[in-house]
C-alpha cells in the first residue's frame, strides 16, 4: 500500500525543547489527526465528505486504529459529534470522548461528556489523568492550536481541491512552528504527514 516513505528523526529537545506552560497545559498534549483536501478543507459547507472517504478507500485503515489506541481521550468539537454519532460503529474503541459545545450544555449520549469551553475540557481531561489527547474537528483544532495545546499533527492529503468548505487551520495569535516527522503516501495518493510541534522553553 506504501508506494514511498521519507523520514526524519529529529528529536524535539534537541531543536529547542518543550515549553511546558504552553505546549502541554497540565500535561494534557493535543494530537491532531485528520483528513483533508490538498487546499485544507475537511469537510464542504454541506457536511458532504465523499470526495475524502472516495479518495480516501485506497489507504485502508491508514493508521487510524493505531492512533486511536495511543491515546487517552478524545476531544471534539459539536459539528464533529454531530456527524459522528449517527454513524454505524463509534470509532473511538473505550476511550473517553469530551465534546466541545457552547450550545449543548448536557447531552444524553452516555458516550461523551460535554463541555462548555476549552478550560473546562482541558481541567477535566487534566483531572482525570489523560495525556495524550486526539483533537478533532476544524473548529476545535483552531481553539487547540490557538492555546498551544496541540503537540502533534498527522495530516493526511487527499489529492483533490475542493475550493470552499470547513477549514482545519484559521487565524492564530502566534506563529506554529512545525518539526517534521514522517511522511508516507498511502494508496490512492494519500499523503500522510506527521508534525510534532516545535516549542521554546521560557526565558
Ligand atoms: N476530514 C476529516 O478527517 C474530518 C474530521 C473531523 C470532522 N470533519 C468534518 O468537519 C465538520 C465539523 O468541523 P467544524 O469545523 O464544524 O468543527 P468542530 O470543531 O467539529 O465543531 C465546531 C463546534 O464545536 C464547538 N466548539 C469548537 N471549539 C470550541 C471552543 N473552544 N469552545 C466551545 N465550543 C467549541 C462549537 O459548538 P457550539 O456551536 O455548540 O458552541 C462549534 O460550533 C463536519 O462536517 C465533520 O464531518 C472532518
Amino acid at each position: 500500500m506504501t508506494s514511498s516513505a521519507e523520514t526524519t528523526d529529529a528529536p524535539l529537545d534537541a531543536l529547542g525543547g518543550h515549553d511546558q506552560s504552553r505546549a502541554s497545559r497540565r500535561g494534557v498534549r493535543g494530537c491532531v489527526y485528520i483528513g483533508l483536501s490538498v487546499d485544507g478543507f475537511i469537510a464542504r459547507l454541506d457536511g458532504d465528505l465523499d470526495w475524502l472517504t472516495e479518495r480516501g478507500e485506497a489507504a485502508g485503515d491508514a493508521g487510524f486504529r493505531d492512533f486511536v489506541s495511543s491515546v487517552d481521550a478524545v476531544l471534539m468539537g459539536r459539528g464533529t459529534y454531530e456527524v459522528i454519532a449517527d454513524y454505524d460503529s463509534w470509532p473511538y474503541l473505550d476511550k473517553p470522548v469530551h465534546v466541545l459545545s457552547s450550545s449543548m450544555k448536557d447531552s444524553e449520549d452516555a458516550r461523551i461528556t460535554v463541555h462548555g469551553d476549552l478550560d473546562d475540557a482541558v481541567a477535566a481531561l487534566a483531572d482525570a489523568g489523560c495525556g495524550r489527547v486526539y483533537v478533532d474537528g476544524g473548529r476545535a483544532v483552531q481553539a487547540c492550536l490557538a492555546a498551544g495545546l496541540v503537540t502533534e499533527l498527522t495530516l493526511s492529503r487527499v489529492p483533490v481541491l475542493i475550493g470552499a468548505g470547513a477549514p482545519l487551520f484559521g487565524p492564530l495569535p502566534h506563529d506554529v512552528d512545525l518539526v517534521h516527522r514522517r511522511t508516507e503516501v498511502l494508496g490512492g495518493g494519500m499523503v500522510q504527514t506527521t508534525y510534532d510541534v516545535r516549542t521554546t522553553t521560557d526565558g
